[in-house]
């Protein structure tokens, strides 16, 4: 009876994980969403009967924190925690600024969602008692936060975006060494889903949602010990930092 939680799910890459996992009736799913006002017809289309929609605006400290008491009312009383931690929300703002340019709100912001918030979405949970001593935590993360790639390509786009992944790069291989003292089997990655047809991949994109997806979960179920600290692709390859 693994238990799954996802951030950002109303639309895009987060919706079709809870999808996909949604199939299997064994899964319990904490599907988050940054507003539970927002339209959320496509994710309760998609819910099962073990699917619990929650609000978690990933940007507020108040409200990931009241996320992890919701959480926790729904997994203590069934002994349940967290096996698989997706922290998937994420904002690619005022891509047209470059390192010349860069907005200092603009990348406040981005920080905020993009490295802060799976940072805080950790150590609420943890300080609830509601991570497996063996949680998989999954960070989405881009090709753009790779540095090695991005000097191999000698392009440079989406700046305050591709430094706030970078940033999340760093965040999640503290991650994977920090929790170890009280998580032992923990298993911290991160991921870049490929270029994928959703609002921030944008219509020229090469993946399909489904495609993404189906190749991250396969990776994210095959993650042993040894794997934490790593970089993947959503085909299952490494990526160079
Ligand atoms: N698509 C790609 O090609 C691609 C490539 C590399 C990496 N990624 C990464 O993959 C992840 C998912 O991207 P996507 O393509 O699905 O993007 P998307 O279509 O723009 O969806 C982003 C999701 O994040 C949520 N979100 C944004 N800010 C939030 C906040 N403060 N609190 C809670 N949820 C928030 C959005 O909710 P709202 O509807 O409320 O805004 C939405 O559900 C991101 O981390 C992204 O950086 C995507």
């Amino acid at each position: 009876m693994p238990v799954y939680c996802i951030t950002g799910t109303n639309r895009g890459l987060g919706l079709e994980f809870v999808r996909q996992l949604a199939q299997d009736s064994a899964n319990t799913i904490l599907a988050t969403t940054r507003s539970l006002g927002s339209d959320l017809g496509e994710l309760r289309a998609v819910a099962s009967p073990s699917t619990h929609i929650l609000e978690c605006d990933t940007s507020n400290l108040t409200s990931i924190h009241q996320f992890a008491k919701d959480a926790a009312r729904i997994l203590h009383p069934a002994g349940q925690k967290v096996d698989f931690l997706l922290n998937n929300a994420g904002v690619n703002a005022a891509s047209w600024q470059t390192s010349l340019s860069l907005g200092p709100d603009d990348l406040a912001a981005q920080f905020s969602v993009n490295v802060l918030g799976p940072a805080k979405v950790v150590e609420f949970l943890l300080g609830a008692d509601l991570l497996a001593p063996d949680v998989r935590i999954f960070n989405m993360t881009s090709g753009l936060g790779s540095v090695q790639r991005t000097l191999g390509k000698g392009e440079a786009e989406c700046t305050g975006y591709a430094i706030t992944k970078a940033a999340l790069n760093m965040l999640s291989t503290h991650q994977s060494i920090q929790l170890k003292e009280k998580l032992p089997g923990v298993v911290v990655v991160v991921c870049d889903p490929g270029w994928v047809k959703t609002r921030m991949g944008g219509p020229n994109a090469i993946l399909e949602h489904h495609e993404s997806i189906e190749g991250m979960l396969k990776v994210l179920h095959s993650l042993k010990a040894e794997d934490t600290g790593r970089f993947y692709h959503y085909s299952g390859g490494n990526l160079p930092w």
